[in-house]
């Protein structure tokens, strides 16, 4: 026992961003031979190396759990490779050789999903970061391009379906069951951009015709069943190629644009050349069995794999620290094509509820880190809401500096000087720079410093006088290893309205605070003014202004802004809520009328007033407090909750109404009316009404679609109705046998705010259904769980020892996705001491369990140290 414990423990290798060295040695071209076989597959690569400079170094190339069976230099077995740690080493004499490796590999003993690995009886690949190798030796880093040729072989029966990157080129039929296929991809790429997919799998097949007039082949693969349920995705992927055409001057370049879709995935999907691979969650879709939320995700995520093929494929990364080049600017693009598709502000609305639900919790916590982060551990860690959302932020930011033509000037310049190549973050900004002739010498600690800056803001203003005063301060605050931070460019929107008339005093004005603090006047002032700040949230920032509950709910109904309208009426509720927390009660009068107003107003856009009318989320609540005491903060919710549902009853049940009766139609109108009355049958349920679980049971029971339906379900799993018992098991039953679905059904479940959900979840973790094997299924029932404060931190941390036991077993299948799933777990600084304490010791025993991944290792030990 001791001797476990005093073990040292081997603390994994730091890799650090100013160690970055051009490769010794280059890979030109690269041609693959793949015998596909789940159990046995071989893998032969025939590698054109190069001599990169004046050294003498041997070959090192990169390898992790293979069996490597040969190896020859220029045609002739060498004999003087060796494997060092998991690298291969091979002496060369010249300057260009060409090096053959062969290897096997067991796909189906794959459960971490990097590599080659087998899902629902298919083979596919994820190589992205570091999954390439895991498949075959090679220097697996982004910033080494090679052409690849790739010839695969398989049985003919199980798998008819071959595919690889770039075009097919032959194929052909063995003698012996098999067949084979030869796919050629002309664009140099990095390692991580390989794919290629064998399975037994159905084909929607369409094409795109592009501006310049080239036709190119379109295939969405799924399995036969799942046929019907690829259109939405076809859809949204030729509106994506049309958008990059049309907003940033962007084709694509291949004849032939495939995607997959696999049930077991780590992540959302891949954007390799030419064949992007899907988590079959952001492909699959009909009204009965998704969202409204799971459509508009699909077409996100399809535009946001699409768009990688210019940021990330075409122009890549130097190295996994400039991560956010391609995700930041993806995820923008991304934002910008979903605004396009329909309601821009409430688009604007849900990125800013996503970026404050994880990437600001994650920069005022252990793992805060830099956009362009220093070193890691294990850079599967690193695909993070800081690099991937605050990283959009950035690039917003920089378009909101510059403008829209000088953005676009920068993009352009940024594509024509990087095609081609593995590029920093440094050179996007230094295109801007010099597209929009501005200087970015002060914006490039955006990239450098963590932590979200904090704004105070206060408005002097003489009763009578014109002028009008706006004193600006910023902090940024110290994060992990980071302390005593300069100030940053921060891009904030303004705009004074007069508090009598309800009128605009000002043009809105784009205010760069770059200093600690700075004052802004506004000479045309005519009556008592009120600010609106940092409109369409222009900075991602925390404001702290003096400004009143009176002015809060004066900007919810005036404000010209619809996002800063929606801020305003969040600040109310926020300040209520942490009022209420704090004190143990609050005057709600303030929130009811402004949320009246609201529901009131003819003229706003229902799925805007859906938004506007829902109250923070817990865990937003919690941050904003010194120590988080769950209890209480769900108590002030739940009664506000409460007595916005009583007060407000009637326009609830007149909301309910509103097109209730109407066939399903995916139009923007139809999801506005869908989402309100989902908000509305919430806000009845807290009401507590008699009829409310009748209500919920009949919206259930009647819907021709899955928001209602879930909806429904939703209003009721909280509830310790009989109806919610009915409702379980109907759902349950419909959708035995579609994972998608069921996915829900633990979801919803361990999203519940019933007492007993810690209990349940631990129940529903011995269902037959459920398996750490599958990401979605753990991500839905342990990462939801985690999640969900009042269950999570239920009093004597059952909680925190149910998802250690989960992360542990995940761990030994799984490292990447364990490591996801850890980070509520390190917030434990910030909740009552008691809990405090539970959560350290939880993470202490994950640190002391020995053979433990270093991705739950840099996760855990991080949350202790930071
Ligand atoms: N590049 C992918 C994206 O953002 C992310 C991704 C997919 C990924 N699979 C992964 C990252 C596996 C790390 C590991 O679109
Ligand atoms: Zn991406």
């Amino acid at each position: 026992m001791t001797d476990a414990l005093s073990a040292p423990i081997a603390v994994p290798a730091v890799t650090r961003r100013e160690e970055y060295r051009a490769p010794e040695w280059t890979v030109p071209e690269t041609a693959l031979d793949f015998v596909l076989d789940p159990s046995a597959t071989r893998v032969t690569a025939r590698l054109s190396v190069r001599r990169n400079g004046a050294h003498d170094a041997p070959l090192v190339l990169d390898g992790a759990g293979q069996r490597p069976l040969s190896v020859t230099v220029d045609g002739v077995a060498a004999d003087d490779w060796r494997i060092e740690g998991e690298t291969l080493v091979v002496p060369l004499p010249g300057d260009d050789h060409v090096v053959e490796t062969v290897v096997e590999i067991a796909p189906d003993r794959n459960t971490q999903l990097m590599g080659l690995y087998a899902s629902g009886g298919n083979l596919c690949t994820q190589c992205e970061a570091e999954g390439f190798r895991r498949i075959t030796y090679f220097p697996d880093r982004p910033d080494v391009l090679s052409t690849y040729r790739v010839r695969m072989r398989a049985d003919k029966a199980r798998f008819p379906v071959l595919l690889a990157n770039g075009d097919p080129v032959a194929q052909g039929d063995g003698d012996d069951g098999t067949h084979w296929a030869e796919w050629h991809d002309p664009f140099p790429k990095p390692s991580y951009l390989f794919a290629l997919v064998a399975g037994d799998l159905a084909c929607n097949a369409s094409t795109f015709t592009t501006r310049s007039g080239r036709t190119v082949a379109l295939g969405i693969y799924v399995r036969a069943n799942d046929l019907p349920r690829t259109d939405h995705a076809m859809h949204a992927l030729k509106l994506s190629m049309a958008w990059d055409e049309k907003v940033y001057g962007r084709e694509y370049d291949l004849d032939v644009f495939n995607i997959v879709a696999v049930d077991d995935f780590n992540f959302g999907a891949m954007e390799n050349k030419g064949l992007n691979i899907f988590n079959s969650r952001y492909i699959l879709a009909d009204p009965d069995t998704a969202t409204d939320y799971d459509y508009d995700a699909i077409a996100a995520v399809v535009a946001h794999e699409y768009f990688h093929n210019w940021s990330g494929n075409r122009v890549t990364c130097r190295d996994w620290f400039q991560l956010s080049l391609k995700e930041g600017f993806t995820v923008y693009r991304d934002q910008q094509f979903s605004a396009d598709q329909g309601s821009a502000a409430v688009k604007r609305i849900e990125d800013v509820r996503s970026l404050r639900a994880a990437q600001f919790p994650e920069d005022a916590g252990p793992l805060a880190h830099p956009v362009r982060p220093e070193s890691y551990i294990e850079i599967g860690n690193f695909y993070t809401a800081t690099i991937y959302n605050k990283g959009a932020e950035l690039i917003r930011m920089l378009s909101t500096i510059l403008g829209p033509d000088a953005f676009r000037a920068g993009s352009d310049l940024y594509f024509a000087r990087f095609d081609g190549t593995a590029a920093t973050c440094e050179d996007f900004v230094a295109c801007m720079e010099e597209a929009g002739g501005v200087d970015l010498t002060q914006f490039r600690r955006w990239y450098a410093q963590a932590g979200t800056p904090r704004v105070s803001a206060t408005l002097d203003h003489q009763a009578g006088s014109a002028r009008a005063t706006l004193n600006l301060g910023q902090k940024v605050p110290d994060t992990p290893g980071q302390t005593g931070k300069a100030p940053q460019v921060l891009p904030l929107k303004v705009r004074l309205f007069g508090a009598e008339t309800g009128r605009p005093l000002s043009d809105e004005q784009l205010v760069l605070l770059t200093e600690p603090s700075m004052r802004v006047t506004f000479e045309t002032v005519t009556e008592r003014p009120v600010v609106s700040l940092n409109r369409g949230f222009s900075a991602p920032v925390v404001i702290e202004s003096d400004r009143s509950a009176a002015d809060l709910a004066f900007l919810a109904r005036h404000d010209d802004d619809p996002f800063a309208r929606y801020e305003a009426m969040q600040q109310l509720m926020l300040d209520t809520l942490v009022a209420a927390a704090v004190e143990g009660a609050a005057d709600h009068e303030g929130v009811i009328a402004a949320v009246a107003d609201t529901l009131d107003d003819p003229g706003l856009d229902p799925a805007f007033v859906a938004e506007a009318v829902l109250l923070p989320s817990e865990a937003f609540v919690g941050d904003q407090l010194s120590v988080v005491d769950p209890d209480a903060v769900f108590r002030a919710r739940e009664s506000l909750r409460r007595d916005l549902g009583r007060r407000l009853e009637d326009r609830w049940r007149l909301s309910l109404t509103a097109e209730a009766g109407a066939p399903y139609a995916y139009t923007p109108q139809a999801k506005g009316a869908r989402r309100l009355r989902n908000v509305a049958l919430g806000y009845v349920a807290a009401s507590q009404a008699v009829d409310a679980a009748a209500l919920a049971y009949a919206q259930f029971a009647g819907a021709d679609n899955m928001t209602d339906r879930q909806g429904a379900l939703t209003a009721l799993v909280g509830g310790t109705s009989d109806e919610r018992e009915t409702a379980l098991d109907v759902f349950y039953n419909r959708y035995a046998g579609n994972g998608l679905v069921l996915d829900k059904w633990f979801q919803t479940q361990a999203l519940s705010s019933r007492d007993d959900t810690a209990a349940l979840v631990a129940q529903l973790a011995r269902h037959p259904d459920f398996s750490l094997a599958n990401p979605n299924r753990a991500r839905a029932l342990v990462g939801a769980f985690g999640v969900n404060q009042r269950a999570f931190h239920v009093a004597g941390g059952a909680g925190y020892r149910w998802l250690v036991d989960q992360l542990l077993a995940l761990d030994a299948l799984n490292p990447q996705t364990a490591a996801k799933l850890l980070p509520p777990l390190g917030r434990w600084r910030r909740f009552t001491p008691d809990r405090a304490a539970l959560m350290r010791a939880e993470l202490e025993r994950i640190v002391a369990r020995p053979g433990i991944s270093k991705d739950l290792f840099e996760q855990a030990s991080k949350s202790l140290e930071g």
